[in-house]
């Protein structure tokens, strides 16, 4: 118990100190901080590159919508259902003003192919965000937290960029999502702190078991998104994989208050 009451509260800078401690680890050769300022799109193929990228940012957001609103249907909790009021604000707005970005660049609104890559993320995380509250925690933590590493990072080493959406992500997009991912945090940590002993070893093991049935569905998923996100901004691949795996047990060690070492075996993002 006594690591739980000295545990250091979820922040930004927490965060970062943990993706920095994983690069030296496995990717010393990645900068620390962003080295160079992006360059503007030139080329019709970058722009198109571009688009698809954004598209598949802006389906992300809509999914985390539509997802949202009806756990706040199916989840009687008055505390989750206020914070998940701003989700589905926030995410929305990002949403919205991704569409209106690429209409501007494009000419054209791409909200169809924007509900078509929707529902690719209905067909593959299937039941799990709704089966009960684990498949929603599970699902909260695979689309807020779990993709932290790898935003960090192309933060870092993106060489491509419209200014123009860059600046809506530094101004409105980061700080709405870091409210986001210490809603998750704690409102877990809520339930979790309520727990008996016995009950949080239920608890660990139904949320494991959630969690890791979201990674399996999501493999396929984040390796093609990956490569879309690279294409269009010309960042660094190479290391994702296995920073994201490290990155995801460090999440679930300090969630469920395990040393990283104790965690059993995980499904990794290459499986
Ligand atoms: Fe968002
Ligand atoms: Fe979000």
């Amino acid at each position: 118990m006594t690591a739980t009451l000295t545990r250091r509260a979820w922040t930004t800078d927490l965060e970062i100190e943990i993706l920095n401690k994983l690069v030296d680890k496995y990717a010393p050769h990645l900068p620390k901080t962003r080295l160079h300022d992006p360059r503007p799109i030139q080329t019709q193929a970058e722009l198109d590159n571009f688009i698809r990228f954004r598209i598949g940012g802006a389906a992300h957001d809509l999914y985390i919508v539509q997802v949202c609103a009806k756990a706040i249907d199916q989840i009687a909790d008055p505390d989750l259902q206020l914070f998940l009021s701003r989700q589905i604000g926030d995410d929305g707005a990002h949403a919205q003003h991704t569409r209106q970005r690429v209409l501007a660049l494009t000419g054209h609104d791409p909200i169809d192919r924007i509900g078509q890559q929707v529902q690719k993320h209905w067909d593959y995380m299937g039941s799990l965000p709704f089966r009960n509250w684990q498949g929603f925690l599970a699902f909260e933590l695979h689309y807020e937290l779990y993709i932290v590493a790898q935003l960090l990072l192309n933060s870092r080493t993106t060489r491509i960029n419209d200014l123009e959406s860059a600046k809506f992500g530094v101004e409105t997009i980061i700080p709405d999502e870091a409210a986001h991912r210490l809603g998750v945090v704690a409102w877990w940590q809520r339930k979790y702190d309520r727990a008996s002993p016995a009950e949080k070893a239920d608890l660990v093991a139904q949320v494991l078991a959630a969690d890791e049935e979201g990674q399996r569905r999501r493999n396929p998923y984040l390796k093609e998104h990956w490569q879309i996100v690279h294409q269009a901004l010309g960042c660094e691949l190479e290391a994702l994989p296995v920073v994201y795996d490290a990155w995801r047990r460090e999440v679930l060690s300090y969630l469920l208050d395990i040393p990283v070492s104790q965690l059993p075996q995980l499904v990794s993002v290459n499986d």
